[in-house]
């Protein structure tokens, strides 16, 4: 079983690849979506949860998403195609990182995908050069609420707390114009519903060949969140705007 598989069935009941609730994920599009009929781009897009819930909110919002799971955007033109949105919605298989477009964009998203250009900068340096006039960025990254054992920083990097976070954009030329720092509940939550359904899946399918694999991963996967990290990692989302234009 390939990770991007095991991605698919641990995300069966948390669209969002990331630790927010719904009325998070909504809080923070309300803030960051531009004019009614603006673009968006949503680097690292997986399964599109972002793009569908903004298109469906904004009916002339057009949407372009990158990833480079060809299973994560078709579960993306699926959904699309059921909620009536996929004449807004454009889908790049393809490097976030060296992707290209030949207009710019209101909003660009990166969330829990900041790896695909080598860290929280580069992202925002590859955001910059999407970003229309006025527009504004949201982007979710890991940080550290307390000292991580040296076995968290193997597993999840090398972050920073979030005051060197906060620093760190503004240094880059960024002024934060709304966040949300993930709760302990939706911290947990997004584990339970990531461990939760993988094992559910393995249940549910006993004879499967991946079945022993699948539990067994989620087995893994909650013991390293319960003893290497669940007290030390924290996750936030910022809605940024360019200080200077
Ligand atoms: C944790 S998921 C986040 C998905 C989505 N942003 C969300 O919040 O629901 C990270 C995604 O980044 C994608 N990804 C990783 N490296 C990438 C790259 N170099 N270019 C494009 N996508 C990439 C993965 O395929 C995956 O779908």
């Amino acid at each position: 079983m390939d990770r991007e598989e095991i991605s698919r069935r641990a995300h069966a009941d948390h669209p969002i690849a990331a630790p927010l609730d719904d009325d998070a994920v909504r809080g923070l599009l309300e803030r960051a979506l531009p004019r009614a009929d603006g673009r968006v781009l949503d680097l690292g897009c997986g399964g599109g949860e972002w793009l569908l819930r903004a298109l469906t909110a904004r009916p002339e919002l057009r949407g372009e998403g990158v990833d480079l799971s060809e299973r994560a955007l078709e579960d993306a033109r699926r959904a699309a195609r059921r909620l009536g949105v996929e004449d807004r919605l454009v889908l790049h298989r393809e490097d976030a990182a060296g992707f290209t477009a030949p207009h710019a964009f209101d909003l660009v998203l990166c969330v829990g995908a900041t790896h695909a250009f080598g860290g929280l900068p580069a992202t925002l340096a590859a955001a910059r050069r999407h970003l229309a006039p006025g527009g504004r960025v949201l982007v979710g990254e890991g940080f550290w609420e307390r000292e991580p054992a040296a076995e968290a920083v193997a597993l999840l990097g090398d972050l920073d707390d979030l005051p060197s976070t906060l620093d760190r954009v503004a240094a880059d030329g960024w002024t934060p114009v709304h966040g949300h720092v993930s709760t302990r509940r939706e911290l947990d939550d997004y584990e339970w519903a990531w461990t939760g359904s993988l094992a559910s899946w393995a249940l549910d399918h006993p004879g499967h060949p991946d079945s022993t694999e699948a539990l067994a991963t989620a087995t893994a996967h909650r013991d390293e969140w319960l003893r290497v990290y669940r007290d030390a990692f924290g996750f936030v989302c910022l809605v940024l705007r360019p200080t200077t234009p």
